[in-house]
């Protein structure tokens, strides 16, 4: 057996958390490989509407397995508040939820030390969600992590050596006021480290690849989007993780040819939250008019999504970098208005015209637009492809002959009924 990934094409936001609920009947085992708290997944169901963190977006499906991998980073306090809106909902996950021993924790310090960095950068910020996720990957990475196995054993004296050392940086780099903020983080921090440990902890590497060698099978969800990956987003206006399809190997310890099918999910038209170059951005009343209907803000930090036009050379390289063998296209009803449809075919980079997504978005870019007719009517109804206007299916066939890969699922609407396969 393989393990298929569903992962984000776009800024992130594109709907992974709604299609990973929707898919997980066909799967045994539903994991997360990447990202923390800075994610959001949303899901609807059965008038429930409820937004994921650091936990899988296959845990309101009954007997499935879930698993936290070690590509995740997790803080605590914030994992906490997550089981206590689900106990308090009635859904109970100790016995099917598994966390990587090798997951990373988010310090109390680590969101202190993300704050300090992006005020200390002023204008040029990230745009950072503030959960701390950029100083808990640079501490993994320069080997200064601490690890949920390591509240297995003797982990006061790792914490506090850690966090000296933080301080020291809050102090002395940033000269940046935590006092207050650490000890109000501190308590929900270890109430949290508590409730870890009602978990099963385990070595997930293992546990999936033996599943997968007993015949079960496997969907990898991604957080963020390929334009937020650390090595092929617009850097440094990125995430701190791999959100490609790479990343659930890293993130999950599965070979490369453990890879299925790769789900590439896509808004049909694109956001951004948080900071960066966006070359189809809308900055008028077109942009305003998407954010309303779409409801863009932030499910983590209720921010206003930047919104504009589906960006077609964006997506055929996020198809690249991915190995996309289905695309997911969300959002559909959101353009239901929408008299014209413009979308995005070329850039123009200094005068040269180009459908590679360039490195470098500083300069002179100017999208060029293919415009198609809207369909005018209500989708949030439609239940089977049949029921397309034609203009959506004009758009939809639009978009497979440029990208050579076919739209398997259309999303009408936020419920999970509202999911239309073709
Ligand atoms: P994720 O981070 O990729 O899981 O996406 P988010 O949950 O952050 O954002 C997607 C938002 O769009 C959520 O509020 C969903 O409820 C909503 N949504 C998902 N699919 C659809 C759809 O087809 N139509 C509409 N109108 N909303 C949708
Ligand atoms: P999901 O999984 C959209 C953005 C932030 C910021 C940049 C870096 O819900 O799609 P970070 O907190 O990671 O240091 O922020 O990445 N960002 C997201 N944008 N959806 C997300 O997750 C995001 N996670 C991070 O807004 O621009
Ligand atoms: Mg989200």
């Amino acid at each position: 057996m393989q393990v298929d990934v569903l992962l984000g094409l776009q800024w992130g936001d594109e709907g992974k958390g709604k299609v990973v609920d929707v898919l997980t009947p066909r799967y045994d085992v539903i994991t997360r490989f990447q990202g923390g708290p800075n994610a959001g997944h949303t899901l609807e169901f059965n008038n429930i509407k409820h937004v994921l963190h650091t936990i899988p977006s296959g845990i309101f499906r009954g007997d499935k397995v879930n698993v936290i991998g070690n590509g995740v980073v997790i803080d605590p306090s914030i994992f906490k508040k997550e089981i206590e809106s689900l106990r308090n909902i009635g859904f109970e996950l100790t016995n099917n939820l598994l966390i990587s021993k090798k997951a990373h924790l988010i310090l109390p310090t680590h969101r202190l030390l993300d704050a300090a960095s992006e005020a200390a950068k002023g204008a040029s910020k990230i745009g950072s969600t503030l959960k701390g996720i950029g100083p808990t990957y640079r501490d993994k990475i320069g080997r200064d992590g601490l690890r949920i196995g390591d509240i297995l054993h003797n982990f006061e004296a790792k914490y506090r050596a850690r966090i000296d050392q933080h301080i020291e940086i809050l102090e002395k780099f940033y000269n940046f006021d935590y006092k207050q903020a650490l000890a109000d983080y501190e308590k929900e921090w270890f109430a949290g480290i508590e409730v870890i440990r009602q978990f099963q902890l385990i070595d997930s590497e293992h546990f999936i690849n033996n599943q997968l060698m007993a015949g079960k099978s496997v969907i990898a969800e991604g957080a963020q989007g390929t334009m937020l990956d650390i090595d092929f987003g617009s850097y440094p206006f990125v995430t701190s993780s791999n959100t490609i399809a790479a990343g659930a190997c890293t993130g999950l310890g599965i070979a490369p040819d453990k890879i299925g099918r790769v789900y590439g999910i896509f808004k049909a038209y694109c956001t951004r939250v948080g900071s960066g170059p966006f070359p189809t951005e809308l900055l008028d009343e077109t942009g305003e008019k998407l954010r309303r209907i779409g409801n863009e803000f932030g499910s983590t930090t209720g921010r206003p999504r930047r919104c504009g036009w589906l960006d077609l050379v964006a997506l055929r390289y996020a198809i690249m970098i991915n190995g996309v063998t289905d695309l997911i296209m969300m959002k559909a009803d959101v353009l239901d208005s929408f008299e014209t449809i413009r979308i995005c075919t070329a850039y123009l980079i200094d005068g040269v015209r180009t459908l590679d997504f360039p490195n470098d978005l500083e300069g002179d870019v100017v999208p060029q637009y293919d415009e198609l007719e809207g369909w005018q009517c209500d989708l949030t109804g439609v239940d089977s492809e049949t029921k397309f206007p034609a203009a959506l299916s004009g758009y939809i066939r639009f978009i497979e002959a440029y990208l050579q890969v076919p739209v398997t699922i259309v999303s009408v609407g936020p419920d999970r009924s509202q999911t239309i396969e073709r």
